[in-house]
């Protein structure tokens, strides 16, 4: 899968990109991931992707013209299956959104800034907006992380342990049931004796349980969906 984000601060996708399972899922071969400065799609001397908005209101507008530039040079070069523009106006991200895009071949994703950005964009170009969440961010790098971490660690194969994407939480619209390790026992604090049981149908049907008394007790809107 390639993901290619947008962005006029591209330092701060470097490191989040870089690390842990996104790395690993690069070198494996099982994601490509490309940053774009979008300064680097201006014709100016100055490198201009901001301008005041028509109407006087406050707050600067990303400008129409470096966008169209990039997104076209990446779409003369192969097909993407989504253009996504990050806002805080977007659908709302969950798993169910992961999943769907970690099929995909090619995306786009268009990190916002500023104010906003203008609004021909989002209405000829962008083909699907995503929210991480009802709060505002500076900028909509944060959410490419998110989105391009919640991704490609999906991706089959890409993390070693398939099976361990698959008891994510929210996976089957349900929390994970509670992990422990060595020692059995720390401070006279004790893991369930099921556990250490050996009894594997037991173990199966206590996380089974505990996923649904967890969901019950924390999240009862992802039981009623
Ligand atoms: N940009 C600013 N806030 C955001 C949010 N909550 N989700 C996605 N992009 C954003």
């Amino acid at each position: 899968m390639r993901i290619d984000i947008i962005t006029v601060v591209p330092e701060l996708l470097a490191s989040p990109l870089n690390e842990s399972i996104l790395k690993r899922a690069q070198e494996s071969g099982h994601a490509e991931i490309y940053v774009h400065n979008l300064r680097d799609y201006t014709d100016d001397k100055r490198r201009t992707v901001d301008d005041y908005p028509f109407g006087g209101e406050a707050g600067m507008v990303m400008k129409i013209e470096p966008v169209y530039r990039c997104i076209e040079k990446l779409r003369s070069e192969r097909d993407y299956d989504e253009i996504i523009f990050t806002s805080p106006d977007g659908i709302t991200y969950n798993q169910q959104e992961a999943n769907r895009l970690s099929l995909m071949n090619n995306i786009i994703i268009l990190c916002g800034h500023y104010k906003g950005i203008d609004y021909r964009i989002r209405e000829h170009l962008i083909t699907r907006e995503i929210s991480i969440g009802d709060y505002v961010l500076t900028g909509g790098e944060l959410a490419a992380c998110v989105i391009a971490d919640s991704v490609v660690r999906i991706i089959p194969g890409a993390i070693g342990d398939e099976a361990s994407a698959l008891t994510d939480c929210f996976q089957d619209n349900l929390l994970a049931p509670p992990v422990y390790t060595r020692p059995a026992e720390f401070n006279g604090w004790k893991v369930p004796d099921v556990l250490l049981s050996g009894n594997f149908a037991e173990i199966e049907k206590w996380q089974e349980d505990q996923a649904w008394s967890r969901t019950k007790a924390l999240r009862p809107d992802l039981i009623k969906e």
